[in-house]
């Protein structure tokens, strides 16, 4: 395995009286999305250690386990992983064992130092039997535990060797009702229930048993007890740490009826957009972003924004940039977090920076938000992962409330991204006077209405649906924008890449006479998101011309407009209409349809809907 493409993977821990096993496979299920190229689990039980783990999708090590059965104990950790270089083979999955088979331990990140650690555990004649840098921890837990004999203190010591971003869980058999977590940058929070305790990547792992998680700090070892947890820092110092309830249940982790997450997670946007903006807007209609913890006269001296992301979350910053200029007339600069601090960029205490993010634990945009701190810069997160990284390590945190987003192609996370991003514009045009309160009233009124627009749009797909199915065999399909219908378009494609694997580009429609039309040829599909007609009628008039220039050229037009808009109705071979919504606002009903097409194409093309092949929900790698 290349060290420096560490998997990212799902971890899950548990001790108390259920059987390990059960609890930890429930667990890996609600996680799979976070990696899915091999399983393992191990339990203890009888006074040994049993563990079994096979490359593949969850249900090959299901189908193990039902020809295998292992014996049942009720302490027992699990693995989902997403593998990088060295293929997912059996031996490369995790939980990794020591030689005498009593340790075993499972990990997400990266160990940096392992070829050197492994060297030396050769030199003292262990055997390894992977390519993982994984394995050489449960050797050096061996080692530590035979003098210590307190896993905890043996997790403590081995963490302060290791170098890189890691969350380990370990059990070992000589302590057969203790788990053991460390973490170091990648995710682990703890479920805390009745005489039971849980060790999860994501809340999601555990919601069934209990609402009550505690959040882990960076360097923090916790050892988790049937009675009773206990957090310390790698130096063995007790820890302080953040208990909270999570506020919403099981039921939001399933599909609910529907076939795949995705399509219940579209389904859902019109509560998310709305629970987004929940709290947020007083009696008389005005903001109240009261969890924007920077003072406002620091707001008022900043002189630029900022706002970093990656994927679908970039594009949310994309449209926000559009909101942030025009209602707060300060520059505002977006850029994709992973190419932001290689070109040094211009940070002071002036500026905002604005990292978005669904999981929170996105390795680039963590990099970039930590950069930014690093030159003196003020970091406002918009999450919808309460308690990971990035909130965490932000001067301040907006959540959207999605509720959880399980399938890997996000779609009501970006709705609320946006919602958040245009409750943060008006918020810094209250604060810095550059919006009259009347005028942010109009505005909030116009959000407020937008879930019901959403419930609309969903309510009109069956003819996208059948528009999708008929192109299931196309190779490429175009998407054009303008405004804020560019970054829609680039939403738009994206979908269609990650879910149908077809070959999808957004364009700037204005952009099209410099090159990209050369493209276009007979019964190609272009999907054309057209700016309302009202307002800035210019650039409606602008694209209504790029439609016809690309249908004169043979394209096969499949035009997104607003109700009412007439002018397109000649040049739209294909033509899906959106409820009327003001120009900056037109995204949040814009990009459902591309959602369900996209979702559409990839059910037709016979596609795994909510786990894309070589993707992972969660990117915490750079
Ligand atoms: C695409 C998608 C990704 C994520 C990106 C950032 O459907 O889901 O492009 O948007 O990986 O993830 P977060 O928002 O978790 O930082």
């Amino acid at each position: 395995m290349d060290p420096k493409l560490p998997p990212m993977c799902g971890i899950v821990g548990y001790v108390g009286p259920q059987s390990a096993l059960e609890v930890v496979m429930a667990g890996l299920k609600r996680l799979e999305y976070r990696g899915y190229d091999s399983a393992g689990v191990a339990v203890l039980a009888d006074g040994g250690l049993a563990a079994a783990k096979k490359a593949g999708k969850l249900l090959n090590l299901e189908k193990e386990l039902d020809g295998k059965p292992l014996p049942t104990g009720t302490t027992g950790i699990g693995h989902t992983r997403w593998a990088t270089h060295g293929g997912p083979t059996d031996s490369n999955a995790h939980p990794h064992i020591d030689n005498a088979g009593r340790v075993a331990v499972v990990h997400n990140g990266i160990i940096e130092n392992f070829a050197l650690l492994r060297f030396e555990l050769e030199e003292r004649g262990h055997e390894l039997a992977s390519e993982t840098d994984t394995e050489v921890v449960a050797h050096l837990l061996a080692e530590e535990f035979s003098s210590c004999a307190d896993l905890a203190e043996a997790m403590r010591l081995v963490c302060r060797r290791l170098e890189g971003a890691f969350t380990l869980v370990a059990v070992h058999a000589d302590e057969p009702d203790v788990v053991v977590g460390a973490r170091r940058n990648s995710p682990l929070v703890v479920g805390v229930g009745e005489g039971e305790a849980f060790l999860a990547s994501d809340v999601a792992a555990f919601i069934a048993h209990t609402r009550s998680a505690i959040e882990l700090g960076q360097d923090q070892v916790v050892e988790l007890r049937r009675d009773g947890v206990t957090v310390t820092g790698f130096d063995g110092r007790p820890a302080d740490v953040r208990s909270y309830h999570v506020d919403w249940d099981a039921s939001a982790a399933e599909k609910g009826g529907y076939d795949y997450f995705m399509l219940k997670e579209i389904a859902e946007q019109p509560k998310a957009v709305a629970d987004t903006l929940l709290g947020r807007i007083d009696g008389s209609g005005s903001m109240t972003l009261d969890e924007v913890r920077i003072p406002a006269g620091v707001l008022r001296e900043i002189d630029k924004v900022v706002i970093v992301a990656c994927g679908t979350a970039f594009h949310a910053g994309m449209i926000a940039k559009y909101a942030i200029e025009h209602w707060t007339r300060l520059p505002c600069e977006v850029e994709l977090a992973s190419e932001f601090r290689y070109r040094d960029p211009i940070l002071d205490a002036q500026t905002l920076v604005i990292a978005i993010s669904q999981s929170g634990e996105t390795m680039d945009t963590l990099m970039a938000l930590r950069h930014a701190r690093e030159q003196g810069s003020k970091v406002l997160a918009i999450c919808n992962t309460n308690g990971s990284t990035i909130p965490r390590e932000s001067d301040a945190v907006l959540y959207t409330h999605a509720g959880p987003e399980v399938a890997v192609a996000s779609t009501k996370a970006f709705l609320t991204q946006l919602v958040a991003c245009y409750l943060v514009a008006l918020y810094l045009g209250q604060v810095r006077g550059t919006k009259w309160g009347d005028e942010i009233r109009a505005v909030i009124r116009d959000l407020s209405s937008i879930s019901g627009a959403v419930e609309q749009v969903l309510g009109t797909m069956e003819p996208v649906r059948e528009l999708a199915r008929t192109l299931a065999s196309k190779n490429t399909v175009l998407f054009l924008g303008r405004h804020v219908g560019y970054p829609v378009a680039l939403e738009g494609a994206l979908k269609l890449k990650e879910l149908a694997y077809m070959h999808a580009e957004g364009f700037a429609a204005g952009e099209l006479k410099h090159g990209p039309i050369a493209l276009i040829e007979e019964d190609l599909p272009v999907v054309v998101v057209v700016p309302s007609p009202r307002g800035r009628s210019v650039l409606h008039d602008k694209i209504v011309s790029n439609i016809q220039e690309i249908r004169a050229r043979g394209a096969r037009t499949i035009v997104i407009a607003e109700e009412g808009d007439e002018a397109v109705v000649p040049y739209a071979d294909h033509l899906i209409r959106v409820p009327v919504t003001p120009t900056l606002l037109q995204p949040l009903v814009a990009t459902v349809p591309l959602q369900v097409f996209a979702c559409e194409l990839a059910t037709a093309r016979g596609n795994e809907v909510d786990q894309p092949r070589n993707l992972a929900k969660s990117v915490t790698v750079e």
